[in-house]
């Protein structure tokens, strides 16, 4: 295998939480705060997998959208740094019977696609732990690895509230999660905001374009979550 070089910006260097410390606590504390299945649903319902489809998943985390999406097509590809989270995933698959996921360790900027081009990629409240440089080279790498017309599905912590307004929106939305879902949680944003790479919309959408995609949706919500639906162009 090659070595990457030494200016690549090195991925288990995230500032994100120790994830394979909190791969067994992960399932339950997001139901807790997302809806899971939902979100599992919409992004099912744009990709609308055919039985003969493969994608991939960077940054599957506890696996549960590559186990969902394995049940309607015919391969999933699913890929993370955390070899605690990868086990994790790969034991649950097993319990639900899905044998056609195949976990990778791997990331966004190392990832390298042997199989054939993909029929979509989707990822999740992952790459905000990328710097924007390292975003775009990601979402480069990803465009390479999908079929034309292939669809990209991106989720995560993108803000668009007013940055003129940051401290009044964060101490509200930091004190309305700690309310609903207690201090951990608060804190847990508290600190995405101070350490991760999490960017404003327009560059998200800017740095997805960019790459060779058409954002066909961009689904925003709370000033502090975004759904990317794209097409490769
Ligand atoms: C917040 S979890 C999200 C997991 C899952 N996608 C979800 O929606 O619940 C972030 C995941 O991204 C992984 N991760 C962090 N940096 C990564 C990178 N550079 N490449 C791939 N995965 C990465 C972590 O190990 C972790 O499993």
């Amino acid at each position: 295998m090659m070595s990457a070089p030494n200016w690549q910006y090195h991925e288990p260097d995230h500032p994100g939480a120790d994830f394979d410390a909190m791969a067994e606590i992960y399932d339950r504390n997001m139901q807790k705060y997302r809806d899971v299945q939902g979100e599992i649903d919409e992004i099912l319902d744009y990709l609308a997998l055919r039985p003969d489809q493969s994608i991939l998943e960077i940054g599957t985390g506890t696996g549960e959208f590559a186990i969902a999406a394995a049940r309607r097509c015919r391969k999933v590809y699913a890929v993370d740094l955390s070899a605690g989270m990868l086990r994790y995933a790969e034991k649950k698959a097993a319990a639900r019977g899905v044998s056609n996921v195949q976990f990778l360790p791997g990331g966004f900027l190392t990832y390298s696609h042997a199989g054939e081009p993909l029929d979509g990629i989707v990822s999740q409240i992952a790459l905000h732990h990328l710097p924007d440089f390292w975003k775009q080279i990601a979402l480069l790498r990803m465009r390479k690895m999908l079929k034309d017309g292939g669809k990209l599905c991106l989720r995560d912590v993108v803000f668009s509230f007013d940055p003129e307004d940051h401290e009044k929106f964060l101490d509200d939305f930091i004190c309305n999660a700690e309310e609903k879902a207690g201090a951990n949680f608060a804190r847990s944003i508290s600190d995405h905001v101070k350490k991760e790479y999490s960017t404003m919309d327009w560059i998200m959408q800017g740095l997805i374009e960019r790459a060779g995609f058409r954002v066909l949706q961009a689904k925003k919500s709370h000033g502090f979550f975004a759904l990317y639906l794209c097409r490769k162009r």
